[in-house]
């Protein structure tokens, strides 16, 4: 989705020149409809629903997921979701750790949470979506895009919609050159969506756009012979005249953000009853897990205990780390309190966020209370709020973070930590 840059000091004037011509219009509205009707996909959050509630449901949820991933990984995500909670009233009475479970790989769980605090508020208010962007705007969690996509496909509002797919039509229809991350043009490509939008079928209008930008005037490899509207690109005009520009060239590639680079040493611990590592039974096995904040990255999700390094740093260092951590959050004092059944690095990983690459250093760390300390363990574990320790089977069941699933399938952790429990 392209935020429309609200409150941005300056104000785009946009040249009358470069707005889309009457004709230009009607034309392109009636072979993108045409083209969509004959081309739009089969899928589930379309299937024809009488209940004007639940459809609007369905399109909210399914808009939101589309945010996140590709429209092939979204249909199973939509129908587990939908089967768990089919109606608005069902998603509101669901804890936020079900809605990140039920979330889990699509990233970027504030979406999730927005989604169950909006379903919340919706009910509070009477349990009837709002209808117009603007009430759909004031729904927690609701922005402009999907305020737009509700408002258009479920209500029939004459309001235009713009995701990235969007941008690269109109960028190509119109040949803009200017960075489309940039206010003033995500402001000129709203308008020149506003300018499209058919005002009788405003929702497959916007479909169609975004379903052209997905399937035929893709990134790299456009299939211009098949484009509805390739009589009104403008892009697509200039290549054919200027053999050193291709269609590609437009929208203009963004710039890249720096990412930033964090590390992490992560701590797979689990706690045996026996010390005799020969007698451990595979289903009768504990492993601490910690919950990330409400707020922020991956937030309420859970993962094996870990610290955040300053830099690059060698096992002694990072052990020293970790002991610590284990110390002051557990109570667990490594030479005093537990004796060490077995330690091991387990691995290193990278794991890419949006804006950070987070370097894991993963080992297993197994380790058994010392007499007096399981009772003053077990007091610590119903104290706290933000970790518990779980059994080995319950693990594949909770809101893990993808880098604790990818921690998982490795080869010692898949043998010491959860073997049987992750096939
Ligand atoms: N991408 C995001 N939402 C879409 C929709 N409703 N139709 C087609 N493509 C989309």
């Amino acid at each position: 989705m392209v935020g429309r840059g609200r409150g941005a000091a300056k104000e785009a004037q946009v040249d009358m020149e470069d707005l889309f011509s009457k004709t230009q219009i009607e034309d392109m509205r009636v072979s993108l409809l045409g083209w969509y009707g004959l081309n739009r996909r089969e899928l589930p959050w379309r299937l024809a629903e009488d209940d004007i509630e639940k459809r609007t449901y369905r399109v909210w949820v399914s808009e939101v997921m589309l945010q996140q991933t590709r429209v092939q990984t979204v249909i199973d995500y939509f129908n587990r979701w939908i089967l768990k909670w089919p109606t608005l009233h069902h998603l509101s009475q669901a804890s936020l750790e079900e809605v990140n479970e039920m979330w889990a790989g699509l990233g970027y769980y504030r979406r999730a949470r927005f989604l169950l605090e909006g379903a919340k508020m919706i009910v509070a208010e009477g349990g009837v979506f709002p209808k117009t962007v603007t009430s759909l705007l004031k729904v927690r969690g609701i922005g402009e895009y999907t305020a737009g996509a509700i408002a258009s496909i479920a209500f029939k509002e004459v309001v235009p919609v713009v995701d990235g797919n969007v941008v690269r039509v109109i960028a190509r229809l119109k040949a803009i050159s200017a960075n489309p991350k940039d206010s003033l043009t995500v402001k000129r490509f709203w308008e020149l969506a506003a300018q499209l939008v058919d005002p009788f079928e405003p929702g497959d209008f916007n479909q169609g756009l975004m379903e052209l930008g997905a399937t035929v005037c893709t990134p790299t490899n456009p299939s211009c012979s098949s484009c509805p509207v390739s009589d009104h690109c403008r892009a697509l005009s200039i290549s054919r005249s200027d053999s050193s520009l291709l269609v590609t060239d437009y929208p203009m590639k963004g710039v890249k953000i720096k990412q930033r680079h964090d590390f992490s040493a992560v701590c797979v611990l689990e706690i045996v009853k026996d010390e005799d590592m020969s007698d451990i039974h595979l289903s009768d096995r504990e492993f601490i897990l910690v919950k990330r904040p409400d707020e922020g990255l991956l937030a309420g999700l859970w993962e094996f205990p870990s610290v955040l390094l300053d830099g690059e740093a060698n096992l002694v260092t990072r052990r020293k780390m970790v002991d610590q951590y284990l110390r002051n959050n557990f109570g667990l004092d490594i030479r005093k309190t537990c004796k060490v059944v077995f330690r091991e690095h387990a691995g290193e990983f990278v794991h890419i966020f949006s804006h950070i690459r987070l370097k894991i250093y993963a080992e297993l760390l197994v380790v058994h209370l010392k007499g007096g300390m399981k009772d003053e363990f077990r007091k610590q574990e119903r104290e706290a709020l933000h970790w518990k320790s779980v059994d080995s089977n319950v693990i594949p069941s909770m809101g893990l973070t993808s880098s604790v699933k990818k921690l998982l399938l490795t080869d010692i952790l898949k043998f010491w930590a959860v073997g049987h429990c992750m096939d």
